[in-house]
C-alpha cells in the first residue's frame, strides 16, 4: 500500500504522514527532508541557491546529514524551498523517492509532489492543509518555546512567501491531485485530524 501525503508548511501533513505509518505498518519517508538537505549544504558553503549549477552540487549528501536537526531550522526550509524550484534538483532526488515509494509491502511519503509525481498511483491521497494564519500560529507556538525573539508576523510572511513559491513553480507544483482527499486541519487536534485521515485511507484501500 503506498499512501502520498501532500500539502504546505505547517498544515500537519508530516504529523499526519508519521501517524498513518505507525497504523499501518509501514515505512515512512519526510520527502522535505531532502530538499532541506541540499538547502542546508548550499547555505553552509555561502552558495546561491537560486543558481540551479551551485544548488546540483549540494545534491549528493551524505545520508548522516538527514539526521542533522538544523533541517528542521527555518534558513534550512526557505533555502529548500529556493532549491526545490530547479528541475535539475528535482530530477537529482527522484530516483531515491521512487524507490522508497516501491518497496515491497508498501510506503507513506509526504512533500508536495508525492500524489502527482513521485506516486500518482498511489493507493491513497491526502491533501492536508489549513489557513496560513493557523499554520504561522502553529509555527510561531513551537519556535517560541526555545527561542524568545520568534516573531509571528516574519513567520506567517514566510508562510505566504514559501506558498506562494512552492505552488507557482513550473516543475512539480505544489497542488492538490485529482484523486487526492482532502483534509482541511485549521480546526482539527491533531488526534482528530490523525483519526480522519486514517479513516480517509481506509475508504480508499
Ligand atoms: O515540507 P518541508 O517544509 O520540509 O519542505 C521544505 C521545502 O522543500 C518546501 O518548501 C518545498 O519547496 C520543498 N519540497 C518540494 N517537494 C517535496 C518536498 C519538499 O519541493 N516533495
Amino acid at each position: 500500500m503506498i499512501i502520498a501525503v501532500d500539502g504546505p508548511a505547517a498544515s500537519g501533513k508530516g504529523t499526519i504522514a508519521k501517524a498513518l505509518a505507525v497504523h499501518f505498518a509501514l515505512p515512512w519517508l519526510d520527502t522535505g527532508l531532502l530538499y532541506r538537505a541540499v538547502g542546508i549544504g548550499v547555505l553552509r558553503a555561502g552558495g546561491d541557491p537560486d543558481n540551479p549549477n551551485i544548488a546540483l552540487t549540494a545534491c549528493d549528501f551524505p545520508d548522516a546529514l538527514l539526521e542533522d536537526p538544523a533541517l528542521r531550522s527555518e534558513g534550512a526550509g526557505a533555502y529548500a524551498s529556493r532549491v526545490s524550484v530547479h528541475p535539475e534538483v528535482r530530477a537529482a532526488l527522484i530516483e531515491r523517492q521512487k524507490a522508497f515509494a516501491a518497496q515491497p509491502g508498501g510506503a507513506v511519503l509526504d512533500g508536495r509532489d508525492i500524489g502527482t509525481v513521485i506516486a500518482p498511483h498511489a493507493d491513497a491521497k491526502l491533501f492536508v492543509t489549513a489557513s496560513p494564519e493557523i499554520r504561522a500560529e502553529r509555527r510561531y507556538r513551537d519556535e517560541s518555546a526555545d527561542n524568545q525573539d520568534a516573531n509571528h508576523d516574519a513567520i506567517l510572511a514566510d508562510i505566504i512567501q514559501r506558498d506562494k513559491r512552492d505552488s507557482e513553480r513550473a516543475n512539480a507544483p505544489l497542488k492538490r491531485a485529482e484523486d487526492a482527499d482532502l483534509l482541511d486541519t485549521s480546526d482539527l487536534t491533531i488526534s482528530a485530524a490523525v483519526q480522519r485521515a486514517i479513516a480517509l485511507v481506509e475508504a480508499r484501500t
